[in-house]
């Protein structure tokens, strides 16, 4: 009855709701506090009301008392990523992937040039739920395509060239809080099928990654005096597990750089929430102290070497 019901809930989406959560909670700041704004989260969200009702403040300092410095890690992320397809868009990119695009909704919460074509990538369940819950008049959704795939088991190639992904024009792909849940060998295989698609022309690959140092030593991933790290790592972790979504492949900096660099990719930035709280919340007085930063999720910029 328990598994039964959680799988209505959780089809597959547990963590991508998870990650809406976090952009409900920003999305509720004062205006001039807030990172991000995403005017659609709160349909993904179970509960948003009561999220609402509580506000922004409460629901900081709660999710403080559970992980110090999550929400924030969470959104300096998708932050970050708007701000690199801001820019690779004014510099006139003309294709946008968003591989493991969950219920983010940048394609339509950005102002992006017409011009860019959009592919949203992620499994057909989370997808056909996407769609039935966000408004039927969305900024820009002519320019969006759905492409279904499972990178466990699918082509990307097939699927994104069938949709009219055309490899002759110069593309940024994101693959945004997804490498945790995959295998390596399916995290190879995306980056390699990537590179073949893209290989005429130049492009941008942004992945996250999950720091190795996790679990062979999570203090080291946590800034000095940050509360009881094991536990809070377990705690992640296991929140995850629990939808049914476990953590499984975790990365060291120079195993990221040279799978990027085997298929033809310069690594330009590798950031985390220790870089950006200075970048971001520090100009929206929510500056985080030493204790509430961390090095657990790798934020990498790359573009290709022609
Ligand atoms: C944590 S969510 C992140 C969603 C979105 N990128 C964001 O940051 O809001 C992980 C996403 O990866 C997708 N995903 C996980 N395994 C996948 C697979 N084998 N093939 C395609 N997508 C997958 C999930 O459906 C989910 O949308």
């Amino acid at each position: 009855m328990k598994a039964a019901m959680s799988e209505s809930i959780f089809r597959k989406d547990g963590t991508a709701q998870g990650v809406a959560k976090q952009r409900l909670i920003e999305t509720i700041a004062k205006p001039d506090e807030r990172v991000i704004n995403d005017p659609y989260a709160d349909r993904f969200v179970l509960g948003a009301s009561f999220i609402k009702l509580m506000g922004h403040k409460f629901n900081i300092w709660l999710g403080e008392k559970i992980a110090p410095g999550f929400h924030e890690h969470l959104i300096s992320r998708t932050r970050f990523i708007d701000d690199l397809i801001e820019k690779s868009a004014a510099s006139g990119i003309e294709q946008y992937v968003i591989l493991g695009a969950g219920y983010d909704s940048r394609a339509h919460r950005l102002e992006l040039p017409s011009s860019l074509k959009i592919f949203e990538v992620d499994q057909p369940e989370v997808q056909v739920r996407k769609r039935a819950k966000l408004p039927k008049e969305l900024p820009n959704s002519e320019n969006i395509s759905y492409v279904a795939v499972d990178f466990v088991s699918q082509s990307l190639t097939e699927q994104l060239t069938d949709a009219g992904f055309d490899q002759s024009k110069s593309s940024i792909f994101t693959l945004e809080g997804v490498s945790q849940y995959i295998t390596k060998k399916a995290f190879s295989s995306t980056i390699e099928e990537v590179a073949t698609l893209t290989q005429r022309v130049s492009s941008i690959f942004f992945v996250s990654y999950v720091n190795e140092l996790l679990t062979k030593n999570p203090e080291a991933c946590f800034g000095k005096g940050y509360p009881n790290a094991e536990k809070r790592v377990k705690l992640i972790t296991y929140g995850s597990a629990k939808v049914g979504e476990p953590w499984i492949s975790f990365y060291g900096a120079e195993e990221i750089e040279s799978i990027l660099s085997q298929n033809g990719y310069a690594l330009k930035e590798n950031v985390t929430l220790k870089d950006l709280n200075s970048r971001y919340f520090a100009p929206v007085g929510r500056a985080l102290s030493e204790n509430q930063l961390f090095h657990l999720e790798h934020f990498v910029v790359a573009k290709s070497k022609i």
